[in-house]
Parts: C-alpha cells; structure tokens; sequence
C-alpha cells in the first residue's frame, strides 16, 4: 500500500476522544504504561485511554501544543507538548484530576504521582518545552509520521522566545537513536520500578539545515482545523462535546466507558497530585 505523507495540524476539542485512543493504542504495549497502570488489570486500556484523554483537555484548555499527522483525513500520530504560556492549575481541569485520579485506584494514582514527581526532579533547570507523549499507530510506523511532528514541536519551541529547546523522556532503548537523530542528547538517567527512564533535551537550533531543524524556518503554530463533525466513540457511541462544557460533563466525558460505580464500602478519598511549574502532573508522558 502506498505511503501518505501526513500533513501535521494543530488539534480542537473535537479531536479529544480520537487523539486519545490513538495515543491509548501507540502505547498499548509501551513498558510505562504497562508500569503504571500495573493495577488496572482489565481496565488498562480504558484508563490509559481516560488518562490521555484528560492530557489532550489540558492542551485544548491552556492553548499548549496539541499536533496532529494526518494521513488521508485520518488521525494516526499525534504529539503533546506542554507549554510555557500558562499552568494546568488555571484550568477547570485541575479540580477533575483527583477524581479520575481516585477512579483509578491507589497503586496507579501513587505511580502517577511517583512519576511526575520524578520528571520534576530530573527536567532542566532551564525554560523549555517539554514533549510529553508522542504517539504513531502501529500500522502507520516507520511512514515518517512521528519526523514530522518532532519537525514541528522544534519549530514551535524554536519560536517561543523564552524556550531554550524541548525536553521528553523515554523508557524504550530503541528510541534513544531515533531522538539522537533529531538533536536530542541524554541529561539522566534513572527508573521506576524496573523500567529504565532516559530524559533528554535538544537546546533549540539558530541554523536552519541543522540535523533536527530541517527546513524549519520560523514558523508559527500550525493553523486550527476547520470545526469537524463529532465522530462517534468506540467506547460508547456517545458523540464528541462543543466548547465550554459545564464540570459534571467534563467528569462524564473524561470517565465515560466506566462501568457505573458498585454498592459497597465508600471509596478512597481522592489522591492529590503535588504541582510542579510546568508539568502536567498526571501525563504519563
Ligand atoms: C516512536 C514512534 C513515535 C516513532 O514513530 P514513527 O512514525 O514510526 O517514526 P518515523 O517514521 O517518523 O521516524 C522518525 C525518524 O527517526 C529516524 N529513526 C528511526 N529509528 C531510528 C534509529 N534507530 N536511528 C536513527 N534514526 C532513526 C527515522 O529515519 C525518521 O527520521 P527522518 O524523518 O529524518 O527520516 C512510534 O514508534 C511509536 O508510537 N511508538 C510507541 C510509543 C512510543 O514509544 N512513543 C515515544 C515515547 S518517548
């Protein structure tokens, strides 16, 4: 089958529940993931897919890079990347996380915790952007696809006055050359639970040509989408929500694909994250 060369797009609301069961699907089999939701037994993909679902809200709500590839009009890479301008505690969004937090379960809610606190300690002391998950499709690897979006976060960070490059993590060895390819470099190195973790950072380029900022240029955030028509959800059928919606609906949309709540002894008190200065902290990545 011949190849699409994706166009990148920056994403809507109305891309939330695709963009998380894309991210949910890239890193269905990834060893973090499988790390962290440990707990959530049969509910994995569901809760991987809430979880994404609520870093692609963050992105919506704070104006952070929310990049799409398309490839033929279909969804298959999507990147998020947490901003400078603002933090997720200026958002409603903030006041959720402990619920879905609560929803699901002791153990993944404190490796959540043990994770962003990790990336706290471990990011760089300097102002940078910071790529949190970048996802491709299984069926759509090795197209070119994740290049692409790396291309665009580095435009973006390279035009972001105050950013002096982007930093990410990774858990997998075999991306280290990939990231290496496009200018990163390992900072340090630890783990969690017997997972290796590797942080990197590519300081932004000034020449374009260079490896990772080929064909660069200066370049402002790709253009908005058109508003598209809600696709039906996988999960539930349910369409995808217009702006503004009120708290209760955030909390559906967020939870939806859970099973309603059985009769039994009262549940956990909700878990509380910690806030760290730029950092989404219950991303997975
Ligand atoms: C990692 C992942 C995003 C890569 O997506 P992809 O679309 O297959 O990647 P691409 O085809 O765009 O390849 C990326 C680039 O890296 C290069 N590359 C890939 N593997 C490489 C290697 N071992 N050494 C050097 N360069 C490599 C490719 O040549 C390409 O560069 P180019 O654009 O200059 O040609 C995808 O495999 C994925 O979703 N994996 C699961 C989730 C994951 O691991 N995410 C990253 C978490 S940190």
């Amino acid at each position: 089958m011949p190849i699409s060369i994706s166009e990148i797009v920056s994403l809507t609301e109305e891309w939330v529940d695709e963009a998380g069961e894309v991210l949910a699907d890239a890193f269905h089999d990834y060893p973090l993931t499988r790390y962290l939701f440990e707990g959530s037994g049969a509910r994995y993909h569901v809760e991987l897919r809430s979880s994404f679902r609520l870093d692609c809200l963050y992105r919506v709500e704070l104006g952070w890079p929310f990049l799409g590839a398309l490839a033929d009009g279909k969804l298959v890479g999507v990147a998020l990347v947490v901003g400078l301008n603002r933090s997720p505690e200026d958002t409603a969004l903030h006041k959720m996380e402990s619920s879905l937090l609560a929803s699901f379960g002791a153990q993944t809610a404190t490796r959540l915790r043990e994770y962003g606190d990790m990336k706290a300690r471990h990011k760089p002391r300097r102002r940078h952007m910071y790529l949190e998950s970048i996802g491709v499709l299984a069926g759509h690897r090795g197209e070119g696809h994740a290049g692409r979006l790396l291309r665009r976060v580095h435009q973006i960070s390279e035009t972001t006055p105050r950013s002096a490059g982007v930093g990410l993590d990774t858990q997998l060895p075999g991306n280290l050359p990939l990231y290496q390819h496009f200018g990163y470099e390992v900072t340090d190195e630890t783990s969690m639970g017997n997972v290796p973790v590797w942080f990197m950072f590519r300081p932004n380029q000034e020449r374009p040509g260079d490896a990772g900022a080929a064909g660069a240029g200066r370049q402002p955030l790709p253009p908005r989408l058109p508003r598209r028509r809600p696709r039906p959800s996988r999960a539930t059928g349910s369409a995808g929500r217009a702006k503004r919606i009120p708290d209760s609906a955030f909390k559906r949309k967020l939870l939806k694909g859970r099973p309603p709540a059985p009769a039994g002894p009262p549940r956990a008190r909700p878990i509380v994250l910690p806030q760290s200065d730029n950092s989404n902290p219950i991303s997975v990545f």
